[in-house]
């Protein structure tokens, strides 16, 4: 139960001596510890010397009354009362403390005393002396504060007795004076700790303050900050480990920045390398496999006019059928190798015909949407890439999916492109598929994206359709 509490005690605490800097941590703790000291010295100062006066004050009362008691008694044996009320105020008058002086007879009568309007009523009861005592010396509480009266007996109390009542008020001014002193050393010496502290934890503030600052701006990714090291101390220390850290961050990503560099050139050299390849086989194809199976064609109907035999002309005419189908299919194949129209109009006007060709060939409703490409051509190597990731993803649609419908959309937004190819069809699992060796299309697609800064998100599930995501970032050089 306890433990509970003190946690629960201290966790308050610490949520408010937590939150607030270290500069007022520091000064607060300066000044609890001289406000305390210094309350702590005046209370123990002020009781010690309130003690030690007000015994002073009791010794003074004896003696005064002593020395009155010794005066007195001839006074009183040879009845001089004129003598015995200067005797009375003489001792008033010799010593500050003393507030009345008064002599009574063995009979309880008094002789003289120094109080100009009357005798107070029960002073002469409030103390007396025992036969046996030399002195006794009672506090009274009276309405001007505390009084020490003491009685001293004149030969043994024959002759009277002699009272003095020393006040206390000179005392108590004098430990006022002293407290006020202490209270006034210790605002001073407050007021001289707290500006030490500042001093102390603005030096040591300062180099954190500048350590803190320069984290941030390390944190927004620029690594150029660098903190001077103020003193040969742990701060210091920190300071130079801080310096070191920015030096091989901005050096590392110097080497990121190359390595990305070298990265981008390679890409475009290899997506360059490649598409030249299939213009080289794209003309090949047209240059010398359609001329030679056009001149096959020619022999075929040549063949076919010189025939006699019309079973030998229909073969032949048959024959030149598949001729001119196989010369459909290599256009065709020279064509998806590469659309010359991609390099001379773009790459919507590239999809759009290429979408055309599929609603045609795979008996599929495709919608297309281009956004945000306006007149502006992207980078060679980016409309290449997309066009090639439509068009293996279209592929995919019509091989794999059984859809009815698919949609194409093209974006150009907040300096990236994104590419969303979806359809209605049986979907798959995206985890296991395009991993096996033989199967290269969505690896490609993938590698296409991911050599460009890219990358490629596929949501699909058996039986609900599958949607590819490909997003590209523009590089930054790039018309936005
Ligand atoms: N749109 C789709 N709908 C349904 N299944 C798909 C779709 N796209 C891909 N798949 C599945 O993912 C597998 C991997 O596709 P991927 O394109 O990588 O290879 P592939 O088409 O089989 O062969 P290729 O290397 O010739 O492209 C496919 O075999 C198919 O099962
Ligand atoms: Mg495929």
């Amino acid at each position: 139960m306890k433990p509970q509490f003190l946690q629960g005690g201290f966790n308050r605490f610490w949520s408010i001596a937590g939150a607030v800097s270290v500069r007022t941590k520091i000064l607060g703790i300066v000044l609890g510890l001289v406000a305390l000291m210094g309350l702590g010295v005046t209370l123990q100062v002020r009781a010690t010397l309130s003690r030690t006066m007000d015994a002073q004050l009791e010794e003074q009362g004896v003696s005064a009354t002593r020395d009155l008691a010794a005066r007195a008694a001839d006074l009183i044996l040879v009845n001089d009362l004129y003598a015995l009320h200067q005797l009375l105020a003489e001792t008033q008058a010799t010593n500050a403390n003393v507030r009345y002086a008064f002599i009574v007879d063995p009979q309880g009568r008094i002789l003289a005393h120094t109080f100009g309007a009357g005798f107070p009523a029960g002073l002469l009861e409030a103390n007396t002396t025992p036969p046996d005592e030399h002195h006794r010396t009672v506090v009274l509480t009276t309405d001007e504060g505390l009084v020490w009266d003491t009685a001293v007996p004149i030969f043994g109390g024959r002759v009277g007795t002699a009272r003095v009542g020393l006040s206390e008020t000179g005392v108590r001014q004098v430990v006022d004076t002293v407290t006020g002193q202490l209270l006034l050393t210790t605002v001073f010496v407050s007021i001289i700790g707290i500006t030490a502290a500042a001093f102390l934890t603005w030096i040591l503030t300062r180099p954190i303050l500048d350590l803190a600052k320069a984290a941030q701006t390390v944190g927004r990714g620029d690594f150029a900050p660098r903190v001077p090291r103020w003193a040969d101390d742990e701060i210091g220390d920190l300071s130079d480990s801080f310096n070191a850290m920015t030096r091989a961050l901005a050096k590392a990503a110097e080497e990121r920045a190359e390595r990305e560099q070298l990265r981008a050139r390679y890409v475009s050299g290899v997506i360059a390398a490649q598409e030249e390849e299939r213009k080289r086989i794209a003309r090949e194809l047209h240059d010398s496999a359609s001329q030679s199976v056009t001149s096959l064609m020619v022999g075929m109907k040549a063949l076919s006019d010189a025939c006699d035999s019309p079973e030998l002309r229909q073969r032949a005419d048959e024959l030149r059928g598949v001729a001119a189908h196989t010369l459909d299919e290599i256009h065709n194949l020279a064509l998806q190798l590469r659309p010359s129209v991609l390099d001379d109009l773009g790459l919507p006007a590239a999809l759009e015909r290429y979408v055309a060709d599929c609603r045609g060939r795979f008996h599929l409703r495709i919608d297309l949407a281009i956004r945000g490409l306006g007149e502006t051509r992207l980078p060679p190597e980016l409309e290449t890439a997309l066009y090639r990731i439509v068009q293996e993803s279209l592929t995919n649609v019509a091989r794999h999916a059984q859809a009815a419908t698919a949609s194409v959309l093209i974006e150009r937004r907040d300096g990236a492109v994104r590419a969303i190819v979806e359809d209605d069809g049986r979907g798959f699992d995206p985890g296991t598929a395009g991993t096996a060796e033989q199967r290269l299309g969505l690896y490609g697609i993938r590698e296409r994206a991911e050599l460009l800064g890219g990358k490629l998100t596929i949501e699909s599930e058996p039986g609900r359709g599958a949607s590819l995501f490909v997003e590209i970032p523009l590089p930054v050089n790039s018309p936005q």
